[in-house]
């Protein structure tokens, strides 16, 4: 096992540059299935999930080689499985995509439920429902979801939650079916254009992505594209926060300043300068962390993305500030890891109540998932003293590089191996 010593209180300072989208690779990948050509992904970010996505094309039958360190060159022409086993499914919640990819490509598949992050329920049934009225059937069996379906047909969908999966999964699907697709309460976030975009690349005739209302007009053959991912949403919004919590100066370059507008807003209410540049923002710390209260929606509103990294930040702040979780049942199962630190936050339900100590003190803590282990990061860094980090492989699923570019901003951070008898020793 691995973990990461942080020795905290240091300003970061400098510049960095974001990766590409993890949440937009995770179904680009998947989406070249739907090509009859081979096709070049450019600006893919060196992350785990992604290599797990590799795994799962490669088992399919896909010819992925890896051109550079970030691009791919992907032939999907030899497809000869339409099965996503459990074992390479359960690692990854993105695998859900080759439902919509494998059914677009050939009228079947048969994927393994998805696993990802435990932030509470996170069922798949419009997704499911998305299939059904295209035309497909659908059986769950031993954990497998099989959907069939001789000709899948455009239709008018109404989703009742607003899923960022669902609608994606919907796009790849109806993009070789047979007439007109409407998606009507449709997720809005910056990976769902990038996504659409680049189906447009191959020939798709998708409309409205970005808005509430997609139409997809059906056509029956997408050609090889070469490809370029967008910058991650929420890579930078991370290092906007860890700024703000280490009172540095941030230049973070290659991004796109209208998908963190969201996130700008909120530093700057709670006391961050915030400079925005054609494609980089600046975030600087005045030395004053002010008291807010944030909620998290569907794009364009806060993302619960973020949501572990900004209540982190609201630890620091004077006063008591109000976080509200409104997207999933169960993120805040970090706050204990938090408490740890000396954080004073008390959750009933979907809100968390922060009453701002204005400092944390470094301590042994783990990394729940994702983003709450970003969560941990930040305040390793704002912490006084020592913070060790376990569980780090969640992290590593979605920010590339984090040690290396944190490492260049100042920070005392580093990882170590630590032995297995040893944690066994210690369980
Ligand atoms: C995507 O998850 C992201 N994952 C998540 O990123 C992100 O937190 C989430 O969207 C919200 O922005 C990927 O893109 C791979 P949803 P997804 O479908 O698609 C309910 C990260 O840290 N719902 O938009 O699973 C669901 O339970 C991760 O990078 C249904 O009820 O999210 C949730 O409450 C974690 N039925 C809400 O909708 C469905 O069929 C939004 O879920 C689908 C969803």
């Amino acid at each position: 096992m691995e973990k990461y010593i942080i020795k905290g209180g240091k300003q970061l300072q400098g510049e960095v540059t974001i990766s590409a989208a993890k949440n937009s690779a995770v179904a680009i990948l998947p989406a070249v299935l739907l090509s009859d050509e081979p096709c070049i992904i450019d600006n893919v970010p060196n992350i785990s999930d992604i290599d797990c996505a590799i795994k799962i094309l490669t088992r399919l039958g896909a010819e992925v080689k890896m051109l550079n360190k970030s691009t791919l060159r992907i032939d999907p022409t030899h497809i000869h499985s339409d099965t996503v086993e459990y074992e390479l499914g359960k690692n990854m919640r993105a695998s859900y995509y080759f439902m919509g990819a494998l059914l677009g490509k050939i009228g079947r598949a048969n994927v393994s439920m998805p696993g990802g992050c435990d932030l509470g329920a996170r069922p798949i049934d419009q997704h499911l429902k998305g299939f059904q009225a295209l035309g497909a059937d659908n059986t769950v069996e031993y954990g497998m979801v099989r959907l069939t379906s001789s000709q899948l047909t455009g239709a008018h969908i109404y989703f009742d939650v607003v899923t960022v999966g669902g609608t994606i999964n919907v796009m790849l699907a109806a993009c070789k079916a047979k007439g007109l697709t409407i998606i009507e309460n449709a997720a809005k976030e910056p990976h769902i254009v990038d996504v659409a975009n680049f189906l447009n690349s191959m020939g798709a005739d998708i409309m409205g992505a970005g808005t509430d209302v997609i139409k997809i007009r059906g056509v029956s053959h997408l050609h090889g594209s070469e490809y370029s991912i967008i910058p991650d949403q929420i890579e930078a919004g991370t290092f906007m926060i860890i700024a703000a919590a280490t009172n540095g100066d941030i230049l973070i370059r290659g991004v796109i300043p209208k998908h963190l507008e969201s996130i700008t807003a909120k530093l700057q209410k709670i006391g961050a300068r915030v400079v925005e540049y054609d494609d980089a923002i600046r975030v600087t710390g005045t030395g004053i962390l002010r008291k807010t209260s944030v909620k998290t929606m569907p794009h364009p509103g806060f993302p619960t993305d973020l949501q572990p990294q900004i209540t982190t930040l609201l630890t620091l702040a004077n006063g008591t500030s109000i976080v509200t979780e409104d997207i999933f049942d169960n993120r805040f199962k970090y706050v204990d890891e938090l408490r740890r630190m000396g954080a004073d936050i008390s959750v009933d339900g979907k809100v968390a109540v922060i009453e701002g100590t204005g400092h944390l003190k470094g301590a042994p803590v783990k990394a729940n998932d994702l983003r709450a282990g970003a969560a941990m990061i930040i305040a390793g860094l704002a912490a006084d003293g020592v913070t060790e980090i376990e569980n780090i492989h969640y992290i590593e699923r979605g920010y590339e590089g984090i040690e290396r570019k944190l490492k260049a901003l100042g920070a005392d951070i580093k990882k170590i191996s630590v032995p297995d008898q040893y944690i066994q020793k210690q369980a």
